[in-house]
């Protein structure tokens, strides 16, 4: 303890200050009437279990004017300076207390020091400053100088403004609408300040003045605004803002009348409705000439109103109008306005007209626009969900004929569209078909065609093209037949052939060689006799119905004879062998021998299994 004490004495001898106290202070400030509390904050790495003395001074230039002195728990030592009249309190924590503040304490306790002693271990010492503030509480006056104005290419004189008395001094600024204007020099361009002028037009000094009130404590501020002004001022506002009390708080705006200024047209502008307007649309031409008093507008368009209508076409796209005017203050100015218009031309659709089976389809779609062009697809009516400007399509079948639609739309609104039929042609075999009805053959090819075709039949061998073809349609396919008879053993090596061809395609034929071998009459010895001819598929199908029946009868009799159906009632047993053999007997009397076959097979059975 004893060693640190000395090591920290021996660094003040050196002459520092203690660097292990730090003071924290912080500049003060209330409105009067508030009571002041001013606190000696400060970090120290010292031991301070025993307290130090805090003491509060007044700094005026060189000289240090004790205030107070405290050291907590030593009430001897604590006390106001003796010199002081000034009611003064100490807080807990050595805060100087300033009750019931007036403007006057600021000549008293404006610049405050703390000083704060840690015995022989160290001393440090600070200063602060101490305001009582008072705000503006009038508005400022503004003194317009006048309101009609005549561009003169100098500063002139708008106003002065003059503050309410504040403390401390307030801060008086000029707007132009919510511009802040620049306090500038004589070469500035919105506001300058110049040395105050004698006689000037109404009366007040020119410049920027502040004024103390008798007592000193309260200052007013007021400044001129000058404006070198142009003819961006006419109807300007300009207003007068006050800033006062703590920290600028307190904000009053006051304004000044808006101004008029007399200056020559210096340009004017020429506007349309709409860029880009839609060709066949009504742009409206706008011309706004400025200038004080009101420019007269001697041409715009060939007229002299300040807005005319115009239909516009493609061709107008480019087209500059213009527009003069002047108020007789200058020379006539002209503005001009580039007319943009936005035109889109009905598309024209390129590509495939007539496309073979098979080959692609490709169709390209064109509108001529100075827009930005979006294209879509439609066939029939039926939107092909296609956005671009060529459609296209692999292996076109026949119906994929139709009338394709491109439609040109652009941002501006326009649509425009074209079509183009497109044909698929072709022709190619389908399928042959030979039967035989009554004592004829009939033979049919059908093609897939388009345009329709033309369809002949020759007997191969022959040049003759065959009589009593007939052919019928559905859609793009087609059908031909050819009957021939009275069918003999004549007909067993015939072959016909089909061929088609359609006009689209004159070098295109398909073709289809039938003969008439699947054809079984053909083969039967009784040539020529309708009624045989038809009989053996019908006795055909008798006689496999009565093998069935019996299959069940034969069936229904093991069944019996194991028990498994009535095995209990001797009639049904009975009944099923009657039925069996009856179909039999019905249908084949020829074959009494098959009745029985199905006894004879049941008995085998049992005595199967009765072995
Ligand atoms: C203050 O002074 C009185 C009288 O001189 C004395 O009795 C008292 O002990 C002192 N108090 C302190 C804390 O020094
Ligand atoms: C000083 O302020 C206190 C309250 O802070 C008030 O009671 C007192 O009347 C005031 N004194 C004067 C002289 O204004
Ligand atoms: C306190 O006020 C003085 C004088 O107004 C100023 O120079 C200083 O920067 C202020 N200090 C702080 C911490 O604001
Ligand atoms: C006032 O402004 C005009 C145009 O901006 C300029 O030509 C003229 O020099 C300015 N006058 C002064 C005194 O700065
Ligand atoms: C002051 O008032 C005028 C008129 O209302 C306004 O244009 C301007 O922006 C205001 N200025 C400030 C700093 O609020
Ligand atoms: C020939 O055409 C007629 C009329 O279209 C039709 O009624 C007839 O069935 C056709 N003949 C053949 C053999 O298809």
């Amino acid at each position: 303890m004893i060693g640190r004490f000395l090591i920290v004495a021996a660094i003040c001898v050196i002459g520092c200050q203690a660097a292990d106290i730090t003071l924290m202070l912080k500049n003060v400030s209330v409105y009067e009437g508030e009571t002041a509390t001013v606190p000696c904050d400060y970090v120290t790495s010292l031991d301070t279990s025993v307290p130090p003395i805090i003491r509060w001074h007044q700094l005026d230039g060189v000289d240090r004017k004790r205030l107070y002195i405290f050291k907590k728990g030593d009430e001897n030592l604590t006390g106001r300076d003796a010199s002081v009249s000034r009611d003064l309190q100490i807080g807990p924590n050595g805060e100087l207390i300033i009750p019931n503040t007036t403007l006057a304490d600021n000549a008293l306790f404006n610049h405050l020091s703390c000083e704060v002693e840690f015995g022989v271990a160290g001393t440090a010492e600070d200063s602060l400053t101490f305001i009582v503030a008072r705000k503006a509480s009038v508005d400022p006056v503004t003194n317009p100088d006048k309101t009609n104005f005549v561009m003169n290419g100098d500063y002139q004189i708008i106003g002065n403004c003059v503050s309410d008395f504040a403390y401390p001094e307030p801060i008086l600024e000029f707007y132009k609408g919510t511009k802040l204007l620049q306090t500038t020099s004589e070469n500035g361009n919105m506001k300058v300040e110049r040395a105050p002028v004698q006689g000037f037009l109404s009366g007040f000094t020119e410049g920027k003045q502040s004024t103390k009130t008798p007592d000193g404590l309260t200052i007013k501020v007021q400044d001129t605004l000058l404006v070198n002004l142009t003819g961006a001022d006419d109807n300007a506002q300009y207003s007068c803002v006050v800033r006062s009390g703590i920290n600028n708080e307190f904000v009053q705006n006051v304004s000044f009348p808006r101004i008029r200024v007399t200056y020559p047209t210096t340009s004017v502008v020429v506007t349309g409705d709409k860029n880009p307007v839609k060709a066949g649309d009504t742009l409206t031409l706008t011309c706004a000439p400025n200038g004080n008093p009101d420019p007269i507008i001697s041409d715009f368009g060939g007229q002299q109103t300040s807005e005319y209508q115009v239909k516009v076409s493609k061709t107008d796209d480019g087209q500059v109008v213009s527009c003069t005017a002047g108020n007789g203050l200058g020379q006539s100015i002209t503005g001009s306005y580039t007319v943009s218009v936005a035109y889109l031309d009905s598309p024209t659709v390129t590509g495939s007209e007539t496309v073979r089976k098979g080959s692609p389809i490709n169709l390209q779609c064109d509108a001529m626009s100075n827009q930005q062009v979006n294209y879509m697809w439609s066939k029939d009516g039926a939107d092909l969900n296609v956005n671009q400007a060529t459609y296209s399509l692999n292996d076109a079948d026949f119906m994929d004929s139709g009338m394709y639609k491109c439609t040109a739309t652009t941002a501006a609104g326009h649509e425009e569209h074209s079509s183009r039929q497109v044909t698929v042609n072709g022709i190619e075999f389908y399928g042959s078909d030979v039967k035989k009805s009554g004592d004829m053959a009939v033979l049919s090819c059908t093609f897939l065609s388009n345009p329709g075709p033309k369809i002949v039949w020759m007997r191969v061998g022959s040049d003759v093209q065959m009589p009593g073809s007939n052919s019928s349609s559905n859609k793009d396919s087609f059908t031909s037949y050819l009957s021939v008879g009275p069918l003999d053993s004549s007909f067993k090596e015939a072959e016909y052939t089909c061929k088609a061809s359609n006009e689209a395609l004159p070098s295109q034929i398909a073709q289809e060689t039938l003969n008439l071998k699947g054809i079984a009459i053909l083969q039967s010895p009784t040539e020529g006799e309708v009624p045989e001819e038809s009989s053996p598929p019908i006795a055909g199908i008798i006689i496999g119905i009565l093998v069935a029946l019996l299959v069940v009868a034969i069936i229904l009799a093991v069944l019996y004879n194991k028990g498994i159906i009535c095995k209990s009632d001797e009639k049904g047993d009975e009944n099923a062998e009657d039925i069996a053999v009856d179909i039999n007997k019905d249908e084949s009397p020829d074959d009494a021998e098959s009745g029985r076959k199905p006894d004879n097979e049941e008995e085998k059975l049992m005595n199967g299994n009765d072995q």
